[in-house]
């Protein structure tokens, strides 16, 4: 074989994949090895479907859109969460570990259910447009100024991934922990003008220490958000806001 072959040989993958399933009887979390050979513009879907399809058809792992946007495929990729479907094998190297993401409901292996975690804290925070009037559906729409249009959507590009959740010391300690995907949801509807909610009114949503006050600001979110969303940004004005209303009030402040 010329040198020339040899640097373009494939290269040999091998695959370190946490597994347990909780709804099997008797089943014990275990890490298994697969070996694969490596193609041109590999993604971690196209690899996790080859050791489906040729090693063990009970594997399991979410995808739907494989485009980075439905943000079901999340894991922890080599101890980092991240999406799969938009994660290159040629960007690691050879050997390769897969767990599923901490936190949420583990359905099996690296398939977890983000989908009541993410419900709970929209209900939670009311993630939705609080008007004053009823609502007119023949009433024309108010335009908004295309730039603050564009700030608004900046922050509505979060898929509700979990990447966040499972990159946040502080979710591990406190539990009711919103993390930085609801403290962005909350500058989301901040910045709306249509939403007339009050900052008294997010104070009472997120001015304690399972909200903004909680948060340690290592910044870990912003490393793993795969949308890369202005989480610094946007928890370090949130933080500003909320203690000036706490200064205000008769409410105790927590740090
Ligand atoms: S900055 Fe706050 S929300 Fe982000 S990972 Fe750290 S503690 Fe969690
Ligand atoms: S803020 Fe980023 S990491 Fe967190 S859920 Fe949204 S897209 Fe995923
Ligand atoms: S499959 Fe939808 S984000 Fe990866």
């Amino acid at each position: 074989m010329t040198k020339d072959n040899i640097s373009r040989s494939a290269r040999q993958l091998i695959f370190n994949i946490l597994r347990f399933d909780p709804h099997l009887k008797g089943d014990r979390p275990r890490m298994e090895r697969f070996e694969i050979e490596e193609s041109s513009g590999m993604t971690l879907f196209i690899a996790l479907n080859d050791i489906r399809r040729n090693h063990d058809a009970s594997l399991k792992f979410d995808f739907v859109c494989r485009a980075g946007i439905c943000g079901s495929c999340a894991m922890v990729i080599n101890g980092k969460p991240g999406l799969a479907c938009h994660t290159l094998t040629a960007s690691l190297d050879t050997e390769i570990t897969l767990a599923p993401l901490p936190v949420f409901e583990l359905i099996g292996d690296l398939s977890v259910y983000t989908g009541n975690w993410m419900r709970g804290l929209n209900e939670r925070l009311e993630t939705w447009i609080h008007e004053q009037e009823e609502h007119d559906f023949t009433r024309i729409e108010e335009p908004m100024e295309p730039d603050l249009a564009d700030e608004i959507y900046e922050l509505d590009r979060c898929i509700e991934c979990g990447c966040c959740i499972a990159g946040c010391g502080t979710v591990q300690m406190r539990e009711e922990f919103i993390g930085a995907v609801g403290l962005n949801k909350i500058a989301r509807y901040q910045l709306d003008p249509r939403d007339k909610r009050s900052d008294e009114d997010y104070y009472d949503l997120i001015g304690d220490e399972d909200g903004v006050f909680g948060c340690m600001t290592l910044l870990g979110c912003e490393d793993v958000c795969p949308k890369n969303l202005p989480l610094q940004s946007k928890i370090a004005y949130l933080r500003r806001k909320m203690l000036k209303i706490g200064l205000k009030s008769p409410k105790k402040i927590c740090f």
